[in-house]
């Protein structure tokens, strides 16, 4: 399976953060963000990466991570999304790099307490369709929402008011090549943005759409707060005792 680690966008909600650099290569703890994802594939087995980025500051990309040799990756490749119309929209240009195979798609400010390596193998027993993972969070307003009974996906909503459940859906996706049909069906969204939850209720709407339930923590880094949360999660999970430094 090839991995796909999405880290376009301009990450306006962390200004001036993200001023003079991409969102993904702020400091979490002792490394870029962009590691933990990478890591979170590479530890799946992963060993063929794309990586999606766009904005002003693509280059730095390279510089920090070179042909992935460093990290054990047979190969990184790039990608320039020359606008910022979404997660779907920035997933369009993986098709090439996919080339019919299945693959996995992370979102670079998502970080993942727990290996995923139990989900892709489900996954790569599952025929065809897609998989998303969900976490039990409170407040999950902020993110797309699963309807969820008895295991199963009823539908999602992305960002809703009024939540139908406490499971939010997390930034790792895992689809099959399909996926880039439903792109080019997809309409762009009230918000102008091609939305990765119409994507995955369009593979729902098929029965070709499983879930499983993350155990370990999950964070983003998508607001000043949740980067902060990151920072905490993975300094505490380094052994970083907060009594002492204070
Ligand atoms: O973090 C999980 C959530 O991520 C999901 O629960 C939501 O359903 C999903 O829509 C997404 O919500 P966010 O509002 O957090 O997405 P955001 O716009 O922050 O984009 C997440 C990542 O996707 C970002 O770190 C970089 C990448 N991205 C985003 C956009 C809009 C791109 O590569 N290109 C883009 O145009």
């Amino acid at each position: 399976m090839k991995g796909v680690i999405l880290a376009g966008g301009l990450g306006t909600r962390l200004y001036p953060l993200t001023k003079i650099t991409n969102k993904h290569l702020l400091p979490v703890f002792d490394k870029p963000m962009i590691y933990y994802p990478l890591a979170t594939l590479i530890d799946a087995g992963i060993k063929d990466v794309l990586i999606v980025t766009g904005g002003n500051h693509a280059g730095e990309f390279l510089r920090l991570l070179g042909n992935g040799k460093e990290l054990n990756l047979k190969e990184i490749h790039y990608t320039y999304q020359s606008r910022e119309k979404g997660i779907a929209d920035a997933l369009r240009l993986a098709e090439d790099f996919a080339d019919g195979e299945k693959m996995i798609v992370v979102l670079g400010d998502n970080l993942f307490g727990e290996s995923i390596k139990p989900y892709v193998a489900k996954f790569s027993k599952q025929r065809e369709g897609a998989k998303i993972l969900l976490k039990k969070i409170n407040n999950p307003q902020r993110f797309g929402v699963a309807d969820f009974k008895n295991g199963k996906v009823l539908s999602i909503e992305e960002k809703p008011k009024k939540p139908k459940s406490n499971y939010a859906v997390t930034g790792l996706y895992m689809y099959d090549s399909k996926i880039f049909d439903y792109i080019r069906e997809l309409k762009i969204s009230n918000r102008g943005e091609y939305e990765i939850t119409d994507i995955n209720n369009m593979y729902l709407k098929e029965g070709k759409l499983t879930c499983d339930i993350l155990k370990g923590y999950w964070t983003d880094c998508g607001t000043c707060e949740a980067l902060f949360r990151a920072n905490v999660l993975i300094a505490k999970n380094q052994g970083v005792n907060f009594e002492d430094l204070l």
